[in-house]
């Protein structure tokens, strides 16, 4: 773990400062890390925070992620507060922010709700609050489905279901939304993870955590999720951005080692089996 006093603060927070002030009774945790990061609970007394070093393989652009997070923070997103960014001794990027709590696991009807009612307030914040702190648009396929030239018969689907969707890359996306992201302390909800933030279409945002939400979860409460969306949406377009988005978990599956519960296989295999664009010699 990085000590804080070693990592060239490129902005800073009257809260960097406090915690390099008093840097030896800083009490550090190491929490749940994924592939891209190693983070850690930093506390002093009764103050924690949170910090985020990108040391694995992938190299996210951070000072564009600060400036986004703080936007979203300042015009009332529910998302983490930035205090800081920077670079380690290693030249790997640094984040720190503000504690919120732990990931969402217990779930029930009202809360599905209440974080499908967020997801839309993140696709409905107005992109003139944003300048130049928003990105590019990036290739849809490319982004989201990584090796996928080694996968023809998902390319090729990939590419007609894309094709017929008329997406649309004019709102911001978290890119991410899973209730590994949702954090939840007293009532509270907080998004985390914008790294893949970015403009994007809300129906494969929405689709994504439908898919994963039924999935992990079960299908009863992914049909609860998805019915918050059908005020917007139809059914038949939602459930072609499902097909694109379960899609992305078969390539994931293919490629890399994906977290597996006892039936999160058969579940997978029920949403091949009952979506009109795909079939079950997918898997
Ligand atoms: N602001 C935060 N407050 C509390 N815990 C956090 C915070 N940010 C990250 N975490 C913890 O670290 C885990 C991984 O963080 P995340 O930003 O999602 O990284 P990854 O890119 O590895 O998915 C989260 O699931 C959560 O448990
Ligand atoms: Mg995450």
């Amino acid at each position: 773990m990085n000590s804080i006093s070693e990592i060239d603060w490129k902005v800073k927070s009257k809260v960097v400062n406090t915690l390099l002030e008093n840097r030896n009774k800083l009490i550090l945790v190491p929490l749940d890390s994924g592939l891209e990061a190693e983070v850690t609970k930093v506390c002093l007394e009764e103050s924690c925070f949170v910090l985020k070093v990108w040391n694995r393989s992938s190299k996210p652009n951070i000072e564009q992620q600060f400036k986004l997070l703080k936007t979203l923070y300042d015009e009332g997103l529910p998302v983490s507060q930035p205090y800081g960014w920077g670079l380690d001794k290693e030249a790997n990027s640094v984040l720190l922010m503000s504690f919120n709590g732990a990931a969402v696991t217990k779930i029930n009807e009202s809360k599905l709700i209440s974080l499908a009612k967020i997801l839309t307030s993140i696709h409905d914040f107005p992109l003139n609050c944003l300048e130049d702190t928003l990105f590019n648009k990036h290739d849809f396929i490319n982004y989201f489905y990584s090796e996928i030239e080694e996968h023809e018969d998902i390319h090729l689907l990939i590419k007609q279901l894309v094709d017929i969707s008329h997406m649309k890359q004019d709102k911001l996306i978290h890119g991410d939304y899973n209730l590994g992201n949702i954090l939840e302390i007293e009532g509270r909800y907080t998004i985390i993870d914008w790294t893949n933030g970015q403009l994007g279409d809300p129906r494969y945002d929405i689709a994504w955590s439908i898919v994963l939400i039924s999935i992990y979860v079960s299908q009863r409460y992914g049909d609860v999720y998805r019915s918050a969306f059908l005020s917007r949406y139809t059914k038949e377009e939602i459930e072609l951005f499902e097909a694109i988005a379960c899609l992305r978990w078969v390539l994931l599956n293919r490629i890399a080692v994906l977290p597996k519960g006892k039936e999160t296989i058969a579940r997978v295999q029920n949403i091949l089996k009952n979506n009109v664009h795909l079939n079950e010699t997918l898997i």
